[in-house]
């Protein structure tokens, strides 16, 4: 299948731990040239590191970003513009949550959750369809999660932020499909980072979430998805890839489950 990104430039906004890193390589295995938009500068220079030590000809470049301040991210969107050129792809993968019941998060998580989840994903779409819309072309793939989709324990505030990334994006899809963009949504199931692999703390991992998903969760949630194992970040990205490609020319306001079946809809 040709994919039709060779050349193409594309944004990942967090793309310096995690399901971002693995986005980012995956764009850069098919010879695509990379704006890794962190907060953590020194995480998205590791990976665009990876990125320059790969063959094929992609290459990365890191953007100072902080998704929930709109200024910054129409500073960090310009800046992109004006590095690659242009801006085919935008993915809106960062996010933040803390696992624990609503009535045990403070106001302010709240407010970080809404921030972060849904304020970075309108910004940075904001952001970048002014560019998409005078070329006449662009794809946006949000990463949401399957908590938006059901709504899930100890997730609520999230869950409701993530099922707003999918009306925000679906609602957009429907307003600029007449210019040629399209915009998907991947629902990744848990992705857990290897024990010691974060070292960025503003990765919501380096908050003691790890310590969360003992081998005992782990079980638990491995019984609950159909697949009976865990994803990969691996396996989420090539779900983005192939979103924002030629290949899914026809594809648009749809939602896309990376999560072994654990949600079927
Ligand atoms: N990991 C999972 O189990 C899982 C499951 C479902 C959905 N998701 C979603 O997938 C996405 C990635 O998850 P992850 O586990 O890789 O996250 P992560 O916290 O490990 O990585 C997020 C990255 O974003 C950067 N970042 C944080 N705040 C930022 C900001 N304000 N501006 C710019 N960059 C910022 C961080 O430095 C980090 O590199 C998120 O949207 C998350 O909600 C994750």
């Amino acid at each position: 299948m040709e994919l039709g990104l060779k050349g193409k430039n594309v944004v990942v906004t967090g793309g310096g731990t995690n399901i971002g890193r693995a986005i980012v390589l995956a764009f850069a295995a098919e010879g695509c040239n990379l704006a890794i938009a962190e907060l953590n500068r020194k995480a998205g220079e590791k990976v665009a590191g990876e990125v320059s030590a790969m063959p094929g000809g992609a290459s990365a470049t890191v953007i100072d970003a902080d998704v929930t301040d709109m200024g910054k991210t129409d500073a960090m969107m310009a800046e992109a513009i004006d590095r690659l050129g242009s801006v085919d792809v935008l993915v809106n993968n960062v996010g933040w949550t803390i696992d624990r019941l609503f009535t045990e998060k403070s106001r302010e998580e709240h407010i970080r959750e809404v921030d972060v989840n849904l304020w970075g994903a309108v910004n940075c779409i904001n952001a970048v369809l002014p560019h998409m819309i005078e070329r006449q072309t662009g794809a946006i793939v949000s990463i949401s999660s399957d908590a938006g989709r059901i709504g899930e324990y100890r997730e609520a505030v999230y869950s409701a932020c993530k099922a707003g990334v999918i009306a925000l994006s679906k609602s957009i899809a429907r307003e600029t499909g007449r210019y040629g963009l399209r915009l998907n949504m991947v629902c990744p199931g848990l992705v857990v980072p290897p024990p010691g692999e974060v070292s960025n703390p503003d990765s919501m991992w380096a908050q003691g979430m790890e310590a969360l998903f003992t081998d005992d969760v782990l079980e638990r949630v491995r019984r609950a998805y159909p697949l009976r194992r865990m994803g990969t970040a691996q396996e989420v990205a090539n779900a983005v890839v192939f979103l924002a490609s030629d290949a899914a020319s026809f594809i648009t306001g749809q939602t896309l489950s990376v999560s072994g079946g654990y949600t079927m809809m």
